[in-house]
């Protein structure tokens, strides 16, 4: 996404906790034609370190056009096992930071007209095995941002949220975890930052990709045994695997 933007010829800020892979990133978008690019290393899993993000970056860039709510930590792709922790945890880094970012980029945003895009899945629409915390997650990022989005539109608050529901991407952590437990092809992660960006730009309320996540969502609720027999059936699982902590 962020190659993308600098195609367009954007100011960025950009944000995780490996510096050196920032600043890899930096250097391709300053070659593909960013107007500037600034690091800023942060763990979104902790709330004194995501606080100042949002200000650093107006300070780097003088306003916001687009927050892009991206990042998750990292979960087993497995059965539950009970750690309760994990989970929250990984709701702190996928679902509360998303809220803090964007509850400091709003003022910003709305002086912008500028719009919040959530990354999100499939698994926040429909739920899957192996997925517990993170589809929880996912839900719940749907769950608040649409409302909010009603809430802006209430308050006429000119600022858009594009949710976008992805299907497998072919991001490297992705590919290793669902090695030998799905077989599912994958899409190309360059495709899938394009259209995430065309997404925002054009301030849909929720985006879909690849093609089948829309026509997936929509008859999500038509057949809910055959779905839970086909969702089940595509999973490899073997019994021994299963050890819930109690
Ligand atoms: N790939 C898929 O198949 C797929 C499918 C559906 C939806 N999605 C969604 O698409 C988005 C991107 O997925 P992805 O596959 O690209 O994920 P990824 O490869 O795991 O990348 C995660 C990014 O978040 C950063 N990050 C992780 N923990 C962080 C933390 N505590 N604080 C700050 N940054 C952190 C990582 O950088 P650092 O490690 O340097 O911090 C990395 O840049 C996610 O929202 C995901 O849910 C992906």
């Amino acid at each position: 996404m962020a190659y993308h933007y600098a195609k367009a010829g954007a100011h960025l800020v950009l944000t995780a906790r490996r510096e050196n892979v920032l600043s890899g990133v930096r250097s391709k978008c300053l070659e593909l034609g960013a107007k500037s690019v600034s690091l800023l290393v942060a763990d979104m899993g902790s709330s004194a370190a995501r606080e100042p993000v949002v200000e650093k970056a107006i300070a780097e860039m003088g306003g916001l056009d687009y927050l892009v709510l991206n990042h998750i930590g990292s979960t087993p792709f497995q059965m539950w096992n009970g750690d309760v922790n994990h989970t929250r945890w990984l709701m702190e880094v996928n679902f509360l930071s998303y809220i803090h970012l964007a509850t400091k980029a709003l003022s910003h945003l709305a002086k912008s007209r500028g719009s919040i895009i959530v990354l999100s899945s499939l698994t926040g629409k429909i739920a899957t095995p192996f997925t517990t915390s993170y589809g929880a997650s996912k839900f719940a990022l749907d769950g608040f941002f649409s409302s909010l989005r009603h809430e802006l539109a209430m308050r006429r608050i000119p600022v858009s949220i594009t949710l976008c529901i992805l299907g497998l991407i072919d991001t490297q952590s992705a590919m290793e975890k669902i090695r030998d437990k799905i077989a599912m092809h994958a899409y190309p992660a360059h495709d899938a930052g394009l259209a995430v960006v065309a997404a925002g730009a054009s301030r849909v309320e929720e985006m879909y990709y690849p093609w089948y996540v829309r026509p997936l969502c929509f008859i999500r609720d038509w057949f809910p045994q055959s779905r839970a027999w086909l969702i089940q059936k595509s999973y490899q699982y073997k019994a021994e695997e299963t050890v819930v902590s109690p």
